[in-house]
């Protein structure tokens, strides 16, 4: 008799339990697995249950928040009280997923005990299970200091949009080889001060594959190819919510935004034409 075929070894897809809160030590052990970690933004409530409905990991109140629900040119006006806001009404949404929360610009740059207070605040006030904050080698020291007050670091090389302004644009980071070493070697430092897990964003998919390769700590990427051990996407881009185009790394999942123009289009055009409301949706005076 011939040999059955063995089936194909379906690819993991979750983490080992999927109702189990995830947390930091999770994300390393996903790493340790192969499993992909599954990361997107969210700045409410709904979007919140949305994202746990839907199973993601782990979910960041990015400072994007200032461009795509406040109406910011970036996120450098962000303060302190408006990410904390959103923070707790995505907390309350949430189950499973692990919190982070996006330290604005400065809130964290000029003084790490100040940090390490308003990164408390976000774990003690918001409920957040970790913090992210920009930068290389100038924030270790910042880095260490959350350690000490018990606060979970996630890095964000690459480019960093708080950084904006010096960098010239929202440009590809690491192309040349000198910048590819110094992103490694600032990786390598921040690992080595303590953070669990680093966005890469905006930077060649070789450079992402070797910090991934090089790093305990698992890599989360956006424009940043697919040899990370995780991917991010600001859950409005995804969901087709923004404005425009879509920029290169942004896969669009869905257009919300058009659905919504022709929702309310279409409301609008059924009031003015005495269609709605019709009788179904009115009452009579009878029970
Ligand atoms: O603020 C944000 O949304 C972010 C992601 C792009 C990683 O930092």
């Amino acid at each position: 008799m011939a040999d059955k075929p063995k089936a194909a070894k379906a690819p993991p897809t979750y983490a080992a339990d999927r109702t189990k809160p995830v947390t930091v030590a999770t994300l390393l052990d996903m790493k340790r697995k192969g499993l992909k970690i599954t990361m997107v933004t969210a700045y409410d409530y709904p979007t919140a249950r949305i994202a746990e409905e839907a199973g993601v990991d782990a979910v960041l109140v990015g400072d994007s928040v200032g461009m795509t629900k406040l109406g910011y040119e970036s996120t450098l006006p962000v303060t302190v009280e408006e990410m904390m806001h959103h923070v707790k009404a995505v907390k309350r949404g949430l189950s499973r997923a692990l919190l982070v929360a996006d330290m604005p610009y400065l809130s964290y740059e000029l003084d790490p005990r100040e940090a390490a207070r308003t990164a408390g605040r976000f774990l003690k006030e918001g409920g957040a299970h970790a913090v992210k904050l920009e930068g290389g080698l100038e924030i270790a020291p910042t880095v260490k200091e959350l350690q000490k007050v018990n606060v979970p670091v996630i890095g964000h090389l690459g480019l960093t949009p708080q950084a904006v302004n010096r960098l010239g644009g929202y440009k590809v980071q690491g192309r040349k080889p000198q910048d590819a070493e110094r992103i490694l070697t600032e990786a390598r430092v921040l690992e080595g001060a303590g953070i669990c897990a680093l966005v890469l964003e905006c930077v060649p998919a070789e450079l992402a594959r070797e910090a991934s390769k090089r790093l305990s700590v698992p890599t989360i990427g956006i424009g940043a190819g697919p040899h990370c051990d995780g991917q991010v996407l600001v859950s409005d881009d995804l969901l087709g919510l923004t404005e425009g185009g879509p920029t290169k790394f942004v896969k669009r999942y869905a257009d919300l935004r058009g659905q919504a123009v022709k929702a309310v289009s279409d409301y609008c055009r059924e009031v003015r034409d005495g269609v709605f409301p019709g009788p179904e949706h009115s009452f009579t005076s009878q029970a």
